[in-house]
């Protein structure tokens, strides 16, 4: 099992969306996915319920730190993937979701704000690393990016990231009516009617290659396991996050 968690405490900087892009990949793939959603407002699991669910995909939502650690043990052996999409606040939780996981996925918009909720969450995985020894691997992408210009305020974002190392996905989430219209038309991106929805084949690109990168670097069966699983008998995690 490995587990990818989606955060930034900013709501609106793309979570759910880069969360529910890589989970359809990953269906499409064949790989059998348990999504959990730590957003109280479930709009992941809505989205699921209203499309009567899906071969291989399983949904949990009302996370806490005491049921994340549950389902985790619980769906170890059932899944290849489980994708935690977190809630644009700061919460209790986002320590113990980034210390379950083999990797966090930040997305960033090109703007101020949205670079301030991804620094949270990597100011968040820095003090980990430093207060408790716990390496939490790491990558920004770049969501809701205009697929024809580069902004000024995104050229930014991207040398600030890249000044203070933090991996980049090459592929960015453009922005694309497709990927609003999966959630308005409530099914896959695939699924989308090619007649109705505009550039579809380019959406359909943009996920396919960003599912290609975020599986090469997490590939399906993690040989290391999860920072939180290897520490929790040490009880460091725990003791960093109280801090
Ligand atoms: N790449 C994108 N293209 C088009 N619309 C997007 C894109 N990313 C997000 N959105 C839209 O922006 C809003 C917020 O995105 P969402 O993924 O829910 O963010 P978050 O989970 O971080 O709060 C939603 O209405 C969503 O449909
Ligand atoms: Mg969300």
């Amino acid at each position: 099992m490995t587990v990818i968690t989606f955060a930034n405490t900013k709501g609106g900087a793309g979570k759910t969306t880069a969360a529910v892009l890589l989970t359809s990949e990953l269906l499409h793939r064949g790989y059998r996915v348990c999504v959990l959603d730590a957003d109280p407002q479930r709009w992941l699991a809505r989205w699921v319920e209203q499309m009567g669910g899906m071969p291989g995909l399983s949904v949990d939502s009302y996370i806490s730190s005491a049921t994340l650690q549950r389902t985790m043990t619980e769906k170890r052996k059932m899944f290849e993937y489980v994708i935690v999409d977190m809630p644009g606040i700061q919460s209790s939780l986002l320590a113990s979701a980034v210390g379950f996981s083999n990797h966090v996925i930040v997305p960033i918009q090109g703007s101020h704000m949205d670079a301030q909720g991804g620094a949270h969450v990597l100011d968040l995985i820095r003090y980990l690393d430093r207060s408790a020894g716990i390496r939490v691997p790491h990558s920004v992408v770049l969501s809701r990016v205009n697929p024809l210009i580069t902004t000024r305020s995104m050229q930014a974002v991207k040398r600030l990231l890249s000044e203070q190392n933090i991996h980049v996905f090459d592929t960015p989430i453009a922005e694309r009516s497709a990927f609003r219209e999966m959630f308005d038309f409530n099914c896959l991106l695939r699924k989308l009617d090619p007649a109705r929805v505009s550039n579809l084949d380019k959406a359909v690109d943009n996920a396919s290659r960003y599912a290609n990168e975020v599986m090469a670097l997490v590939p399906a069966s993690q040989a290391v396991e999860p920072a939180r699983m290897s520490l929790r008998r040490e009880n460091r995690l725990d003791t960093a996050a109280a801090a």
